[in-house]
């Protein structure tokens, strides 16, 4: 893969395809670890001469102007983290984009709005999706894929602009793709992988293919929920897909011929139901009273998970324990984040919930080996599929 150090950005237009999907509360960033990540490499570019013209997404407006998801907060907070102004298009690649890209002088910064009001970004016609691409490159001489979070997505600015203009890989991709590595080549043992989250279903490729490599799987969150049913225990009103239990009896057969140490919880909090200041008590994973839901793992699991981890030398942690919005069912959660700043280990976060529930909690960042930036990403590459965005970048 192409990096930063072989393309010749001096007084060229750049074209930075970065991840500034971050959460909003009305126009205000609740969580800026993105728009951050993103800093360095517009920064080694401005630094070197470019005019940097930086794209991305923001939210799911499928093809429209959306009030609400436009990127022009996402400018005003990359100004400020870049102590520049950044010049901001209200379009995409129409007159706004345009004027904006030919006023740039070298060492200067633009964002272009939301690539998601244009239809061709997501569109999975090849003709559409090209023709948005061809659009987007006609704004630079240059593409630089940066945004990791992305490149699960086979979309018009990730994995159609590279095979339009010289390209290379930013330093975020570079960072996260050297972290991912160690997690799938040569990882250091005891591994282990630490899942959670709502859903089974959104994790089932990533266990099976976890399931050749880990010596350890510590399973919590509502995900939990299936694999307790699964084992043969009622779980009330937790959060449960019926239609996954075939698919996690196979997991935990599995585990058990691989011998992998496939943990569950042993207790959670049994809330009467889902809210912030639901009544609930500690009760055992195998005795959920029927009117109950589980909303976190216990202090039991808290420990037992701890135990399991105090000796790894490889982790992954991917999902929260428990409703870590709520404050009263998020201590499961800073548990495993806690004991992850302990651990004498490669730490990997995994982006999303558990990235957010990391700053959320106020831990130090750098307690971490890495937190990524990709959720959805990191899984698909640990699941060992080809990423669109990386693939073309190496192409
Ligand atoms: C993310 O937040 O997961 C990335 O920015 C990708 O966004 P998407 O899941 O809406 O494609
Ligand atoms: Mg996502």
């Amino acid at each position: 893969m192409r990096t930063l150090d072989d393309l010749d950005v001096k007084g060229r237009r750049v074209l930075v395809r970065a991840d500034l999907n971050v959460p909003l509360d009305g126009e205000t960033i609740t969580d800026d670890g993105r728009i951050r990540a993103s800093v360095p490499t517009i920064k080694a570019l401005t630094g070197a001469g470019a005019k940097v013209v930086v794209c991305a997404h923001l939210g799911r407006p499928k093809g429209r102007p959306t009030p609400g998801l436009s990127l022009k907060p996402v400018a005003e907070r990359l100004a400020e983290l870049l102590g520049e102004d950044v010049a901001f298009a209200t379009d995409v690649v129409g007159d706004s984009a345009h004027g904006v890209v030919d006023a740039l002088r070298e060492g200067q910064v633009a964002l272009l709005e939301n690539l998601r009001f244009e239809p061709g970004e997501e569109s999975k016609d090849d003709a559409e999706r090209g023709a948005f691409a061809e659009k987007l490159a006609g704004l630079a001489e240059l593409y630089v894929g940066d945004g990791f979070g992305a490149v699960h997505r086979k979309h018009a600015s990730v994995y159609d602009v590279p095979r339009l203009l010289p390209h290379a890989a930013g330093g975020l991709i570079v960072a996260e793709v050297e972290v991912l590595k160690k997690l799938t080549e040569d990882t250091e043992r005891p591994y282990v992988v630490v899942l959670g989250g709502a859903k089974v279903s959104d994790k089932l490729g990533v266990i099976a293919n976890l399931l050749a490599k880990v010596d350890r799987l510590l399973i919590g969150g509502g995900m939990a929920y299936t694999f307790l049913k699964a084992q043969g225990y009622e779980v009330g009103k937790s959060l449960l897909q019926e239609d996954q239990l075939d698919q996690v009896r196979g997991f935990l057969n599995e585990a058990a011929e691989r011998g992998v140490d496939l943990v569950l919880p042993v207790d959670v909090l049994a809330a009467t139901g889902f809210a912030e200041d639901a009544p609930y008590d500690v009760v055992e994973a195998t005795a959920i009273p029927a009117d109950r839901e589980g909303l976190d793992i216990g202090p039991k699991t808290r420990e037992l998970f701890a135990a399991k981890l105090a000796d790894a030398k490889t982790v992954f942690w991917n999902g929260p324990m428990g409703v870590f919005e709520f404050d009263a069912f998020s201590g499961g959660t800073r548990a495993v984040a806690e004991t992850l700043i302990r651990a004498d280990a490669l730490t990997v976060v995994g982006g999303g919930d558990s990235a957010a529930a990391v700053r959320k909690f106020g831990l130090p960042e750098d307690g971490f080996s890495h937190i990524s930036t990709g959720g959805g990403a990191s899984l698909e590459y640990l699941e060992g599929k080809t990423l669109p965005g990386l693939a073309a970048l190496e192409d």
